[in-house]
């Protein structure tokens, strides 16, 4: 069956995926991360190879949601557009001191039982996706809709589009449903004190092995740092985490620091602005293996604008890169 129409493409983009870099050799020391974390170098070197992609949704028999999965077209790196909303970047995205979160708070015990955690993202299908760091993955909604799952960029290096909101980060950052851990590791390299919280032990244990300190625990249960993170991440398609996006801001607020950020990406212009949406769905690999059915969201950056206002937060930003849209919002 033929992908669905533009009109109906995911808010889980293939994008620009590049591949993962080999290890760097030589070139500058990198700023030194907290304990554990990764000492890569990020920008130097060989040019990543890119590959575009939009991924297309679609409906049908998981013979056909592979053969779409393995479907890769679209355009390559975009310029950047967008607009502070305030009275420019710097007073956007100030420079300050933020409250401190010890090191030790970023130290996740691997011994603790991961309690509470929903068994969807503990399914096999994407335990095995990312262990193995590539799909084909989707999310299937209960009428046949497929999302496809980019796997594969989720588990290589931080790509252009990312490194827009790197560069926006502040103070001690906490990436909330953080996958395999490549924002964490990228931020490590900065010397961002930063944590990876993710329902997933085989994302965690991703990110562990990457260099990065990651906790397996849900959003929704009690966190260290609670209303000290300088910046809060909710990155590739994480505002529909829990299905119900006004609960997530609200609880993302609570995490922040007074005059926090959160970097939030919602549904990218292929979806549409106003696309606001709660949904059940599945993972699924597409070749007859799926987990548990789970609440999930897709919200454009108007809903999520709307959304966010009522928990509190404000717009300081918002940009597009790559087919990808984000937004800066501050408490
Ligand atoms: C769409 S994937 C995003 C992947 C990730 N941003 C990356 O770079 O690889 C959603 C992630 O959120 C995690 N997740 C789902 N529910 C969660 C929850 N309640 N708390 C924390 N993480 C959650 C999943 O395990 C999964 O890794």
């Amino acid at each position: 069956m033929a992908a669905r129409s533009p009109a109906r493409r995911p808010h889980v983009h293939g994008h620009d995926r590049r591949r993962a870099a080999p290890p760097a050799r030589g070139g500058r020391a990198p700023r030194p991360g907290p304990p554990g974390t990764a000492r890569r170098r990020h920008g130097g070197g060989r040019p990543a190879r890119r590959r575009g992609g939009t991924r297309q949704p679609v409906r049908g028999g998981r013979g056909t949601a592979r053969a779409a999965g393995a479907r890769a077209a679209g355009s390559g790196a975009g310029a950047v557009t967008g607009a502070v909303m305030e009275a420019g970047p710097r007073a956007a995205l100030p420079r300050r001191r933020w409250p401190a979160v010890p090191t030790r708070e970023l130290t996740a015990d691997p011994a603790a039982p991961p309690a509470r955690i929903p068994a969807p993202w503990r399914s096999d299908p994407y335990a095995d996706a990312v262990s193995a760091g590539r799909g084909p993955l989707f999310l299937r909604r209960t009428d046949g809709w497929m999302l496809p799952l980019d796997v594969e960029r989720w588990c290589a290096e931080a790509d252009p589009a990312d490194l827009t909101v790197l560069d926006r980060c502040r103070g001690p950052v906490i990436d909330i449903g953080c996958g395999p851990g490549r924002l964490v590791t990228a931020l490590a390299t900065r010397g961002h004190p930063v944590l990876g919280v993710d329902v997933s032990p085989a994302a965690v244990d991703r990110t562990r092995r990457g260099g990065g300190a990651a906790l397996c625990r849900s959003v929704f249960a009690p966190l260290p740092g609670e209303g000290r993170w300088g910046t809060a991440l909710l990155i590739d398609g994480n505002i529909g985490i829990g299905g119900d996006p006004a609960a997530l801001l609200g609880r993302v607020a609570r995490l922040t620091a007074p005059g926090g950020l959160l970097i939030a990406e919602s549904a990218g212009p292929d979806a549409g602005e106003r696309v606001d949406e709660r949904v059940e769905v599945r993972v699924d690999d597409g070749r007859g293996r799926t987990g548990p059915p789970f609440p999930w969201a897709r919200v454009g950056t108007a809903a999520l604008t709307r959304h966010a206002r009522r928990a509190g937060w404000r717009v300081a930003e918002r940009w597009t890169v790559s087919g990808r849209s984000f937004s800066a919002l501050r408490r």
